[in-house]
């Protein structure tokens, strides 16, 4: 694995609601870079954007010479992770991307800084980072894995429109206006659609039990991102997955209500005891509940409700919550490029 004193950095997409969050984590951590390039489309394409490190240029992707960045990362899309990581990856660069891109590829290491880092050792020169929803349920879920061996998770995402960019951040904003013209209607019935079709519902004021395009078996690629994702994160085949993802009318905040069983029975006591010193998340007991509001802006995870399962006992239920533009995606990115600072 390389290693670097003070890389030169490349933030692919850094006009994007990821990309725009790690700038910032880049200068609160006050990350040693040597040389900072910017890029995006087209669209962006020679803008400047203020920077602690200056005002740069925004390159066009599509024509950027990959060669002299050292950590390249990507986070505009999927089809742009596919199609330019490669070439960056050969010229020298480390990748690490934030896309689904590579997440499930064998030689590509999926990796949650504080929860799996040793992956990172064997990666070719890209490293993924999961699904925002996975991170944040991996956060809890994999310290009680190293005590106990996770087996089985039944788990219920309330996904934040951030998750879809700056599109569903506007899609919300526009969708409350609208609403909030004729209010009435949304207590006695008779409201009208808003326009847009980000989402197949409106997304104020409701919640729509599905996020992500439907995939196999009834179950969206959202859903089946937190089943495959986790079983390697955790290093274990054998999970037992039971998921649900769900979009909710908050602007940030992806929360997860998990439901955790393991190879041996795990009681309260064990699980704030595990808990409690895991790096970074934050336990509260049930004086104070973490919710999206509180979790904004914050790099922690937060975890509460934590409670012994009742129906099938012997397992622990609880409630994790995490800013889905930070440890969801550009603060993680940021951790894994110091996990290979020299
Ligand atoms: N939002 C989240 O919570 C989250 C969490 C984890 C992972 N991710 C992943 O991170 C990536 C970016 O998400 P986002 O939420 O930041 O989306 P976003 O706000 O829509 O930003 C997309 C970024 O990609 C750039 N881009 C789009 N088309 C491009 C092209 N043809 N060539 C070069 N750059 C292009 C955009 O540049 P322009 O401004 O020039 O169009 C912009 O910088 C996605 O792969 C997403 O799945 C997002």
């Amino acid at each position: 694995m390389n290693t670097y004193a003070n890389p030169r950095i490349a933030v692919v997409g850094a006009t994007g609601a990821v990309g725009t969050t790690m700038l910032s984590i880049l200068e609160e951590r006050k990350f040693p870079l040597d040389d900072l390039r910017l890029m995006a489309s087209s669209r962006s394409a020679g803008r400047t954007l203020d920077t602690k490190w200056g005002s740069i240029e925004i390159e066009d992707l599509a024509s950027a010479d990959p060669s002299n960045v050292d950590i390249a990362l990507f986070s505009a899309g999927g089809a742009r992770s596919l199609e330019y990581a490669p070439h960056f990856a050969s010229a020298g660069a480390t990748v690490i991307d934030n896309s689904s891109a590579f997440r499930m590829d064998d030689t590509v290491p999926l990796v949650v800084a504080e929860v799996n880092d040793e992956a990172i050792e064997s990666h070719e020169g890209i490293v993924a980072n999961p699904n925002c929803t996975t991170m944040v349920a991996m956060m809890a879920a994999g310290p009680l894995h190293r005590a106990a061996g996770l087996r089985t998770m039944i788990a219920t995402s309330y996904q934040a429109v951030s998750g879809s960019g700056h599109t569903g951040v506007a899609q919300l904003a526009s969708e409350i206006d609208f609403f909030e013209k004729n209010q009435d209607a949304l207590v006695s019935g008779g409201w009208e659609e808003p326009d847009g079709d980000l989402y197949a519902r409106p997304i104020a004021y409701n919640v729509l039990p599905l996020a992500g395009p439907m995939s196999d078996a009834g179950y969206t690629e959202e859903e089946w991102k937190l089943v495959h994702e986790t079983r390697k994160i955790l290093d274990r085949d054998d999970i037992k997955i039971e998921p649900t993802c769900v979009r909710v009318p908050v602007m940030v905040g992806h929360g997860i209500a998990a439901n955790l069983w393991f190879d041996r029975p795990v009681d309260l006591d064990e699980a704030v005891a595990v808990l409690g010193e895991a790096p970074g998340m934050q336990l509260w007991d049930d004086t104070k509940v973490p919710t999206p509001l509180d979790t904004v802006g914050t790099d922690d995870v937060l975890i509460g409700r934590l409670r012994e399962t009742i129906g099938h006992p012997g397992g622990i239920s609880l409630f994790a919550i995490g800013d889905n533009l930070r440890k969801g995606a550009a603060l993680n990115a940021v951790q894994l490029a110091e996990l290979l600072l020299s």
